[in-house]
């Protein structure tokens, strides 16, 4: 039987990559301008890396986290997410004695086993941004700005931004109580999952999958209603800047995110074109994440994007700019003789950065101006036999049809002032 790529994993095809790259280029132009730096981290972890920041009863880490043992007997896990990672590479490195705030960013490939459906995958990759050190809430519009920035220049228009605060330590047990008494008025019109959730961590109510208990749930009172002052005050701060800026939100009482370590701030940018897996970003601010990971109090704010949901966001609304104009250069020859004169020149333009290719399969002069064609090169060089006394070939315009005769060496400077 012919091996087929694991469920919910995709390959990325060449055509494709034109586009992965379009989306990735906005994004390191972008954190570019807003001065974040690139950061690398491991696909795996220690298991208890995740279980400590998502918590244990999210369902990333109760459900969908792939773990495992490695032949050492370490118990690690494929990131389901970056921001623990970035904590943890934050703190080894020791990075809150630099000067802060800190501001990274990271592409990757995160891994979730979840049920795959369009725009849900087990591997699928996100493009994030972390800023450390800081609790002003303009640092938490910075990261809302900066993903509406980013969606708004690959060419969307018409995106939703959902806020929220989750409040802290401090406000949260009360409104958790709270929920919790809800629920259990209501237990036996919950699943099974969120009965236990009733008892071990009640905010996770609000995130359940099940349509059943997000009716149920909608009822509960929101949580805006418990915040303590510091609280209410950071998330109006908050507001009052987005509206200062022009970018338009939805406050969502109901949206609490699905990962433990959110304090504050909580946000979703949702796209009318994706179905049930309408979420292209989200992110928060997370106060006490670094400490609860071993290190100082150190404040921090992020978002993560996923790329999959983008590109189809992006297809759907038919966003991808059209086809690349023709470029590169075909060297085409007459005869398989020319083979010297050949590779001398295909690597004479190559040394001089043009995007060259020419013949490996003997094809017919003919054929070989037919693969430039189809391939949409913009210039071929046809090296005939009878030209290679006369030291000479030549190059055709593709585009207009215009033919020259030139020598080797003028090449490289004729084909750079007609690029231009
Ligand atoms: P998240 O909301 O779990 O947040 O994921 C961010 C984005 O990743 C989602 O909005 C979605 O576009 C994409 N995504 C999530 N799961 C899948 C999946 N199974 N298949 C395809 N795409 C998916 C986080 O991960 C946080 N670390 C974000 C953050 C950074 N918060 C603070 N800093």
């Amino acid at each position: 039987m012919a091996f087929k790529a694991p469920r919910g994993t995709r390959d990325m095809l060449p055509l494709e990559s034109d586009k992965w790259n379009f989306v990735e280029r906005k994004f390191r132009e972008l954190c570019y301008n807003y001065n974040f730096a690139e950061i690398r981290t491991p696909v795996f972890e220690e298991t208890e890396l995740f279980v400590r920041s998502a918590g244990e009863e999210s369902d990333v880490v109760k459900k969908e986290m792939y773990i495992f043992k490695d032949r050492g007997g370490r118990e690690l896990a494929l990131r389901p997410e970056g921001t623990a990672g970035v904590v943890r590479a934050y703190l080894e490195h020791s990075l809150h004695n630099n000067a802060q705030p800190v501001k990274l960013f990271y592409y990757g490939p995160m891994f979730r086993y979840d049920r795959p459906q369009a725009g849900r995958q087990r591997q699928f990759y996100q493009m994030g941004i972390e800023i450390f050190g800081t609790k002003d809430p303009a640092s938490d519009v910075e990261v809302i700005k900066f993903t509406a920035d980013f969606f708004s220049k690959l060419g969307f228009k018409d995106l939703k931004l959902h806020i929220n605060s989750v409040g802290c330590p401090e406000c949260r047990p009360l409104f958790q109580k709270d929920l919790e008494e809800f629920a259990r008025t209501k237990i036996s019109l919950l699943c099974g999952d969120c009965r236990k959730r009733a008892l071990n961590n009640p905010l996770r109510l609000l995130d359940c999958k099940n349509d059943s208990c997000r009716e149920v749930m909608k009822d509960s009172s929101p949580i805006n209603a418990y915040l303590c002052s510091s609280c209410g005050t950071h998330f109006e701060d908050v507001l009052k800047l987005l509206k200062a800026l022009n970018i338009s939100f939805y406050v969502d009482s109901g949206l609490v995110r699905g990962l433990d370590y959110y304090t504050n701030t909580a946000f979703e940018f949702l796209s009318c074109q994706l179905g049930s897996q309408n979420a292209l970003g989200g992110g928060g601010r997370y106060d006490n994440l670094v400490e609860h990971c071993g290190g100082p109090q150190v404040p921090g704010v992020g978002m993560a994007v996923g790329v999959e949901r983008i590109l189809l966001a992006l297809e759907k609304e038919e966003l991808f700019p059209v086809k690349d104009q023709p470029e590169g250069v075909f060297l085409a020859v007459e005869s398989t003789d020319l083979w010297e004169e050949r590779f001398n020149l295909l690597y004479l333009l190559r040394d001089n950065d043009f995007r060259v290719e020419t013949d490996y399969l003997n094809r017919s002069l003919k054929a070989q101006m037919k693969f430039a064609n189809r391939n949409s090169f913009r210039f071929v060089i046809i090296m005939g036999v009878e030209d290679k006394s006369k030291g000479i070939v030549k190059l055709r315009d593709m585009v207009n049809g215009e033919q020259v005769e030139l020598s080797f060496e003028k090449i490289p400077a004729f084909l750079r002032k007609k690029i231009e």
